[in-house]
């Protein structure tokens, strides 16, 4: 019989400083502090402000996840952290901080990575098992790929990014059409439907590697060349109809992979997965009882996905051992 678990995961890849408990698959605490408004003042990540607020941080965080989850320090079982991949310097906080706690309570430690993290987001408020084989759509700030697992510690990557990932184009194009830092959030928040038919760049076939930096450049050119020549230009059109290029692009390629494979289900994750306008294509584009979606709470970095992956990592290594 598989022994009770009580899992305390840490997050630290890029801005935010987490922490989560589970016991078993039940979810206890999940407390973030995040750099994100000091980031706001240069417009992006600077990683040194980044590690050093992790170092500030981690302890309150800690304390706090303890509190909530109602736990003593003498009660965890695990160690989970984010190993790779990320910002050296803030994953270095999060890994230094795992091991001593580890080594002080004498208890595993495991180092885990942050993209698959993503993966497993949909089932940390959801009480199912993971179903085997799925396919995998994760959009984030430094990644877009695209992977069928076949099981847990089992898994091929279909189609990845080589250059910006749908978030960082995103991002980049808000800056510069004056928009708040992170401009995914912004240019979200700005769609609008009918203002999507700005037309910069076609698709790449559905084989080809994602790539956004042809969108980000052809669209950094046309509002470059607008403000050169004096000339207006909308906020709403241009941001709307890039938005409306990324999500056309993600659902090509992974209609394309659909139907290579006989899978179980569809998850998405990273934290593009809480743009609207993606959400609703996916359950338009695909059988929605097989579309599994995070809460939108659980799409961006948190310590609760390395938590849940973290267990069901564990509970099938003991099942092999069985
Ligand atoms: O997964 P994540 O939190 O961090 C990384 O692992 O990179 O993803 C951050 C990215 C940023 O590029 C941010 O602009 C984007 O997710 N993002 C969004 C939305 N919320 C966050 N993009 C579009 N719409 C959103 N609602
Ligand atoms: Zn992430």
């Amino acid at each position: 019989m598989n022994k009770n678990k009580v899992i305390l995961s840490i997050e630290t890849s890029c801005d935010d400083t987490s922490i989560a408990i589970f016991e078993n698959n039940l979810l206890k605490a999940n407390v973030t502090m995040s750099s994100l408004l000091e980031q706001r003042k240069y417009g992006g990540i600077v990683p040194e402000v980044a590690s050093r607020s992790h170092c500030d941080l981690i302890d309150i965080v800690y304390k706090k996840a303890l509190v909530e989850a109602n736990v003593r320090c003498d009660d965890l079982t695990h160690i989970a952290y984010t190993a790779e991949p990320g910002l050296v310097g803030s994953l270095h906080v999060g890994k230094v901080f795992a091991k001593q706690l580890a080594s002080l309570l004498n208890i595993p430690c495991l180092p885990l990575n942050h993209m698959v993290g993503h993966v497993f987001s949909y089932f940390i408020d959801h009480n199912e098992k993971p179903t085997f084989p799925f396919i995998t759509l994760i959009v984030s700030g430094g990644h877009t790929f695209i992977a069928l697992f076949k099981s847990i510690q089992n898994y091929t990557i279909l189609n990845s990014c080589n250059d910006d990932a749908a978030g960082e184009a995103l991002d980049k194009i808000g800056r510069t059409l004056g928009l708040e830092y992170p401009g995914g959030i912004s240019i979200d928040k700005a769609y609008d439907d009918q203002k999507s038919f700005l037309s910069f760049i076609k698709h790449s076939p559905p084989k080809n590697p994602f790539s956004f930096s042809g969108i980000k450049t052809a669209t950094l050119n046309f509002i470059n060349s607008r403000k050169m020549k004096d000339e207006d230009y909308d906020v709403c059109e241009i941001g709307s109809s890039v938005l409306k290029w990324v999500c056309d692009d993600l659902i090509l390629k992974l209609k394309f992979y659909i139907s290579q494979y006989n899978i179980k289900y569809i998850l998405l994750g990273g934290g593009v997965s809480a743009n609207s306008l993606l959400r609703k294509m996916m359950k338009e584009n695909f059988q929605e009882n097989i579309v599994l979606i995070p809460s939108l709470k659980y799409t961006g970095d948190n310590a609760a996905m390395i938590g849940i992956y973290s267990y069901y990592l564990l509970e099938s290594k003991e099942q092999n051992e069985q």
